[in-house]
């Protein structure tokens, strides 16, 4: 056995400590994952899951509220509502319980168990929907209840990320940016769209910077963002029932859809290989994968991937849940 003081004395970083003053402070903007290897082309991800609320949806909220501060909307110890299926809500529940906001989030059926568990834990007050609007579905009834309850209480501030303008500008600040600091040259950049805030910031910016990357939208089937028909979808994140005001269409080159069941695929082939994504990176990279096939070798592609998968353990990482939700004897095996 080697003698312990024999061993060489370990290098270590002595750069200064990152001290965060506030949970939203963290989003790393510089964290890529090579895929090059599993597309077959030269695919780095943007990991937008590595901070404390879990998801990119951390960069929004942090705006929003911070706007909301700043044009007097918001005082201290104020009230705040939103609808979310999940992810904004963690979000603004964590950013509402550091600032000394009461939060409330309605949800429904459709959020994950650990969302809605995170949010408690938070201290948020989570009222879940469960029944549909007959004309504008889980979506609809989630909104008129926010309507209800502003109408109620006048000071409940509505975060409204569907058309808060605060919600793209956050990424036309920084993803956006980030992007094109990182990967001048990109040929294709790969955006997935829930409210679009992601979406419209960073192609806002790409654009008007004048960045040679093909800007193409990821959107799940059953979404009606783009125009499609509204379709059962089970995997919260991407997609949604409602067009979002914030859409901009006019920086968008390319729009292309991808089935559920292949986002539940092509998060468990990644999985295989050691990474754990969550539902909306796996629609991202189910689209990309299609997309990029058949461009000529070299072609740069950057995607943005907006989770992590431990929230989906339950449902994307669980056969009982797969084989309950999609046809999978159709498909073929998992
Ligand atoms: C996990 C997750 N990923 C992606 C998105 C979509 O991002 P955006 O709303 O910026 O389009 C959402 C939206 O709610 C989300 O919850």
């Amino acid at each position: 056995m080697t003698e312990p003081l024999a061993a060489p004395v370990p290098q270590v970083d002595r750069g200064a400590p990152r001290l965060l003053s506030s949970p939203s402070e963290y989003a790393p903007d510089g964290v890529y994952i090579d895929l090059s290897a599993h597309f077959g082309q030269h695919v780095h991800v943007k990991c937008e899951g590595l901070n404390l609320a879990g998801s990119v949806k951390v960069k929004a909220a942090a705006e929003m509220v911070d706007a909301a501060e700043r044009t007097g909307l918001l005082k201290p110890g104020g009230k705040v509502i939103e609808s979310s299926s999940g992810s904004l809500g963690v979000a603004l529940a964590m950013i509402a319980a550091h600032r000394g906001y009461e939060f409330i989030c309605v949800t429904d059926n459709r959020c994950n168990d650990r969302n809605l568990r995170l949010m408690k834990a938070y201290g948020a007050h989570v009222v879940v929907i469960d029944t549909s609007d007959p004309v504008t579905g889980l979506l609809g009834a989630r909104l008129q209840h926010v309507r209800n309850v502003c109408a109620d209480d006048p000071d409940v501030l509505w975060i409204n990320q569907y058309a808060n303008e605060n919600n793209w500008l956050s990424h036309y600040k920084s993803t956006g940016p980030a992007i094109a600091a990182a990967y001048p040259d990109a040929d294709m950049v790969f955006i997935g769209a829930g409210t679009t805030g992601t979406l419209t910031g960073c192609a806002r910016y790409l654009k008007k910077v004048g960045h040679p990357a093909r800007i193409i939208a990821v959107d799940s089937v059953g979404s009606v963002t783009f125009g499609g028909p509204a379709g059962a979808r089970h995997i919260p994140g991407l997609g949604t029932g409602k067009r979002p005001e914030i859409v901009d269409e006019s920086v968008i080159d390319e729009v292309i859809m991808v089935p559920e069941i292949d986002t539940v695929r092509m998060c468990r082939k990644l999985a295989a290989r050691g990474y754990l994504f969550g539902g909306s990176t796996g629609t991202v990279l189910a689209g990309m994968a299609g997309r990029i096939a058949d461009e000529r070798v070299g072609t740069k592609v950057v995607a943005i991937s907006p989770d992590l998968g431990e929230r989906y353990l339950d449902s994307i990482y669980d056969d009982e849940w797969v084989r309950g939700h999609f046809d999978v004897s159709e498909t073929g095996a998992l």
